[in-house]
C-alpha cells in the first residue's frame, strides 16, 4: 500500500534532518561533555559514546536503510543489498553503543537495567536483530518462495515500522533522562546545553517522522513498487 504522494522529496528532508541531528549530538558530546572514549579515567567519556552511536547508528543509519528503497534509483537487487548492509551497520553500532552504556555503569558502580529507557532499549535491539535475521533468511538467503515472500512482506514492513518508531521514542526518552540527570546536578534548565539536547531530540523525532512518511509514500519510478517485488 502506498499513499498518494511521492516519497523522494521527503527523503531529501530526512537526509537534511539526519545531518543536523548528527552534528548536534556531536557538538553536545564533544564540546559540552568533554568527548568520547572507550577507555578513560573519566567514565563519562565512555558514556558519551552511547548517545552518539545510538543516534548516528541505530536511528540515522537505520532510517537511511529503511528509506533506501525510496531514496535510491538503483535496481531492486542492489537496493536490497544496501538495505540489509545498512541495517547490519545500524545494529552493530547500536550494540557497541549499548555496550558503552553498560561499560560506563560497570566501571562507575552504577546498577544496570533499572530504567524504562534501558528495558525498552534491550527490547528494541533484540527485536531489531530478530527482524534482520528473519528478513535475511526470507528475502535474501536462502530466500523463500515468491508466495512466502509476498506473504511475509507486509509483516516485515509493519514490524520494521513498529520497532523503528519504538527506537525513535526511546532515543527521545534517553535524551530526556540524561538531561534530567544533568539538570539535577546543576546545569541551567534554559541554558544553551539544555536547549541543544532538547532540540536534538526534536530533530530526532522529526527525522523519524520523515522516515515513516517516506515509507508510506510512492516510489519515484511508477512501475517500480518496492514492496511488491522485494
Ligand atoms: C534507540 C536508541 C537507544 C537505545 C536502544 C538505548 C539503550 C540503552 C540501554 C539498553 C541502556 C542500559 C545500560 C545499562 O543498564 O547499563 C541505556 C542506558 C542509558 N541511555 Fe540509552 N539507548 C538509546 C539512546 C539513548 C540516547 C540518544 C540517550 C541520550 C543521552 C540515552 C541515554 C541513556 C542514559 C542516560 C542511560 C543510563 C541510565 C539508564 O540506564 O537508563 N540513550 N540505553
Amino acid at each position: 500500500m502506498a499513499m498518494e504522494y511521492r516519497a523522494l522529496p521527503l527523503t531529501f528532508l530526512a537526509h537534511a534532518l539526519a545531518i543536523a541531528g548528527a552534528v548536534m549530538v556531536l557538538v553536545w558530546v564533544l564540546y559540552y561533555r568533554g568527548g568520547m572514549a572507550w577507555e578513560a579515567a573519566n567514565k563519562n567519556l565512555i558514556f558519551n559514546l552511547h548517545p552518539f552511536l545510538m543516534l548516528f547508528g541505530l536511528i540515522i543509519i537505520g532510517g537511511e536503510a529503511i528509506m533506501s528503497y525510496k531514496s535510491l534509483t538503483l535496481k531492486k537487487e542492489v537496493k536490497k543489498v544496501i538495505h540489509l548492509v545498512l541495517h547490519a551497520i545500524a545494529i552493530i553500532l547500536g550494540c557497541v553503543g549499548i555496550a558503552a552504556a553498560f561499560k560506563n555503569h560497570n566501571e562507575s558502580n552504577i546498577a544496570n537495567l533499572y530504567s524504562l529507557h534501558s528495558w525498552l532499549g534491550i527490547t528494541i535491539i533484540s527485536l531489531y536483530g530478530i527482524q534482520w535475521i528473519y528478513g535475511f533468511l526470507v528475502f535474501f538467503y536462502p530466500k523463500g518462495s515468491p508466495t512466502l515472500r509476498m506473504e511475509c512482506l507486509p509483516w516485515h514492513v509493519l514490524f520494521g515500522i513498529f520497532v523503528y518508531i519504538l527506537a525513535v521514542g526511546n532515543a527521545a526518552l534517553g535524551f530526556l533522562e540524561k538531561l534530567t540527570f544533568l539538570e539535577s546536578s546543576g546545569i541551567a534548565k534554559y541554558g544553551p546545553e539544555a536547549l541543544l539536547v532538547n532540540f536534538t531530540a526534536v530533530v530526532t523525532v522529526l527525522y523519524g517522522a520523515f522516515v515513516i512518511l517516506s515509507v508510506l509514500g510512492r516510489a519515484h519510478v511508477e512501475d517500480d513498487d518496492s514492496y511488491s517485488a522485494i
